[in-house]
């Protein structure tokens, strides 16, 4: 009897940190869309990719994707279900999350449940043939649009 307390206190201790967690990350992303701030990563030049291939980029902790017709598409590493990292299966040519099986296809958009929600999506432009992308805030987002990419 006494372990099953020590699990439920464990459980509901996890679960307040979770909660603040969560908190204090929307309290910095609401601070941060209200003061407009930006973060610029250099993801690398456009003559670096072709089309379609998926490029993890380590310091931004985003995909960029180079889509079939030459533009570029910037995805969150985050599952938009419960926050795992989804891998790139380059042989599958999908996005598929170890931990509860959500896939997405090379546009972040959901192939299989239980995710419902397509990837999040930086914003980027190209100049001079160099990717920027805007990693303050990742965009939430319900389908994909073309605003969502850039093009050189
Ligand atoms: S966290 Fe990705 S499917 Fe659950």
């Amino acid at each position: 009897m006494v372990r099953f307390w020590h699990v439920l206190v464990a459980l509901a201790s996890f679960e307040l940190l979770w909660v603040a967690g969560s908190l204090l990350k929307s309290r910095r992303v609401n601070r941060d869309k209200a003061q407009g701030s930006s973060h610029l990563i250099a993801a690398g030049n456009v003559n670096q990719f072709k089309p379609g291939e998926v490029k993890g980029i380590p310091q931004g902790g985003f995909y960029l994707v180079c889509q079939e017709d030459g533009s570029f598409l910037a995805l969150s590493k985050t599952c938009t279900h419960l926050g795992c990292t989804v891998p790139w299966n380059k042989e599958k040519q999908q996005f598929t999350c170890p931990c509860h099986g959500s896939t997405f296809d090379s546009t972040g958009l959901v192939m299989a449940a239980p995710a419902t929600r397509p990837l999040d999506y930086y914003p980027l432009k190209i100049e001079n043939g160099e990717i920027w992308v805007d990693i303050a805030v990742p965009v939430k987002r319900d389908a994909f649009a073309s605003f969502q990419i850039g093009r050189s």
